[in-house]
Formats: C-alpha cells, structure tokens, sequence
C-alpha cells in the first residue's frame, strides 16, 4: 500500500503570551492508504493539534509534512483550501452541522463548494443518508434529530465527496454506549468499503480496536505504535457491556443467577 501521510520532526507551540505550550514535540509518523488509524490519548496530549496539521489548517512550528509526495508547508492558503474540498472529510464530535439547513442541504454542501450540478448533488446527497439509513430524514433539521442521527448526517456529508481521508475527532466522544458501537461499525465499514483511509481521534482505549494501527500520543510525543483488532467488540461482549450499564444505570447490584453459583460441597 502506498503511503499517504508522512511526517518528519513535527513541532508545533503555541505561544500564550509569554508562556510556551508545546503541543506537539517531535513527531514522525507515516499514515498508508486505505488504512484506519487511531490517534489514542488523554485530553491535551496534542491529538487534535497533529489532526489539523494534516487538514493543513495550521502550520508546524518545524518538521515537516507531505501528502502523497507534497509538502503541505509549502502551499498557499488557497492551495489548502482545495486540498481539504478534493481530499479530506471531516467528522467533529459535536456535528457541526448548521442549523438552519434540512439534512439534505447540510449533505450537500462540500458539493456546492465543488461546484457539482444541483441535481446531481441532490442525488448524491439522497444515496448518503440512504446509507447511513436517514433516507427519510432527509427533510428534518439538526434540532429535529437525535444526537446519533446528526452525528450520521455528519458522516454523509464527510463521506459524500469521496474523500481519500476521513479525519474524525472524538466521533462518539457525545453518544451513548450503543449508538458508539453503531457509530464506529458504520464509519469504519463506510472507509473499508471506499478503501479509504481513515483516522480517528480518541481517549477511548476500546474504540481505539476498531483501528488497524493504533498510535498512542503522550505529551506532544509519540508512545507507542500497536496493531489494533480492526473490529468493534463481539456481539458477546456488547452484551457484557450492557448489562453492566443496566444494572449501574439502576443502581442495583449485577444480576447472577444463584442456582448455577457452585456450592461449597463441590469445591
Ligand atoms: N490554539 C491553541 N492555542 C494555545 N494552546 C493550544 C491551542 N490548541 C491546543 N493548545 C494546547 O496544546 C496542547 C494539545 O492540545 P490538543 O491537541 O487539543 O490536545 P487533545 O486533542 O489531545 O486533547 C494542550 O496543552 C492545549 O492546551
Ligand atoms: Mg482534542
């Protein structure tokens, strides 16, 4: 597979004032196509610094980064501008989406800066959100919807412009257990299936599995670069999960059925 991504010696600080924060330290990494990574770290550990490098929505301190060959220092802020349209969806934590449009005006939009017909945006924009099973809500605003049904119009609108890279920042980091799952099994089969590359920002070490390759980033720096399972929990330990939640959500002590508890006289 080819590489997409490579960074060499990635600093950024940010200058508070008189103080120094040095959000990223000394970071080389490469990101290959058609692969799901994770960026796996506590809050402040640089993850959504080192994302927007890669969108190219700022620059580094020093080092430096390319994209397929291209050093993304080097290009103007228009030159970005259509890096980001042509290559890059965007999936945030909190939506983004804009309130005042209907679902399918919110699809359409990385479309019109394109500058895709109107009826074949419309068309595009339709099939997404028939894909990620909103087909009938294409008319609702944000508002209208739950918070898993945004976070879905979200992931068409990334998704619509068949981006090579999808960047998601804590995706799920708003959603409840189930809707996480239901979440991170639909992006993930979304980029498989596109052969996309995709990568996703988290603190959630069991989300991070979803991920071929897991890069754990700590103070600015890079930890540890691991193999992740590539899957989401089995249906199993889903079911796990949410017993668990149940009975914590009630208060009440777990459930365990007595007659299968071994006794004493079979010890
Ligand atoms: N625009 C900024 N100005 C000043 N400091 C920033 C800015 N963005 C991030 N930082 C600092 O850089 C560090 C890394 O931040 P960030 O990349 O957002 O971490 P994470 O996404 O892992 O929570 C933090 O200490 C944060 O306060
Ligand atoms: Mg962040």
């Amino acid at each position: 597979m080819g590489i997409l991504f490579e960074l060499k010696n990635v600093r950024k600080i940010y200058r508070m004032g008189t103080e120094k924060v040095i959000a990223l330290d000394d970071v080389s990494l490469t990101f290959e196509k058609g692969k799901i990574y994770c960026l796996l770290g506590t809050s402040g550990s640089g993850k959504s610094t080192l994302l927007n490098l890669l969108a190219g929505l700022e620059k580094p301190t020093s080092g430096s980064i390319k994209f397929r060959g291209k050093a993304l220092e080097t290009l103007s802020e228009k030159q970005l501008t259509l890096y980001r349209q042509g290559y890059i969806g965007f999936v945030f934590q909190s939506y983004n989406l804009l309130p005042t449009l209907t679902a399918l005006e919110n699809v359409t939009l990385p479309l019109i800066f394109r500058r895709m017909p109107k009826r074949k945006r419309i068309a595009a924009a339709r099939k997404m959100l028939k894909a990620v099973g909103l087909g009938n809500r294409w008319r609702h605003k944000p508002h209208e919807l739950s918070g898993g049904q945004q976070q879905r119009v979200s992931l068409a609108r990334a998704f619509v412009n068949e981006p090579q890279v999808i960047f998601a920042d804590e995706p799920t980091g708003n959603l409840d257990t189930r809707t996480t799952y239901e979440m991170m099994d639909m992006i993930t089969n979304m980029a498989r299936e596109r052969e996309q590359t995709l990568i996703i920002v988290t603190h959630d070490t069991e989300i991070s599995q979803y991920a071929d390759q897991i890069i754990r980033v700590r103070d600015g720096n890079i930890e540890s670069i691991t193999e992740g399972l590539g899957r989401g929990p089995s249906e199993e330990e889903r079911n796990l999960e949410n017993e668990k939640n149940n009975s914590n959500a009630t208060g009440d002590a777990p459930v365990t059925d007595d007659s299968n508890t071994p006794s004493g006289e079979y010890e």
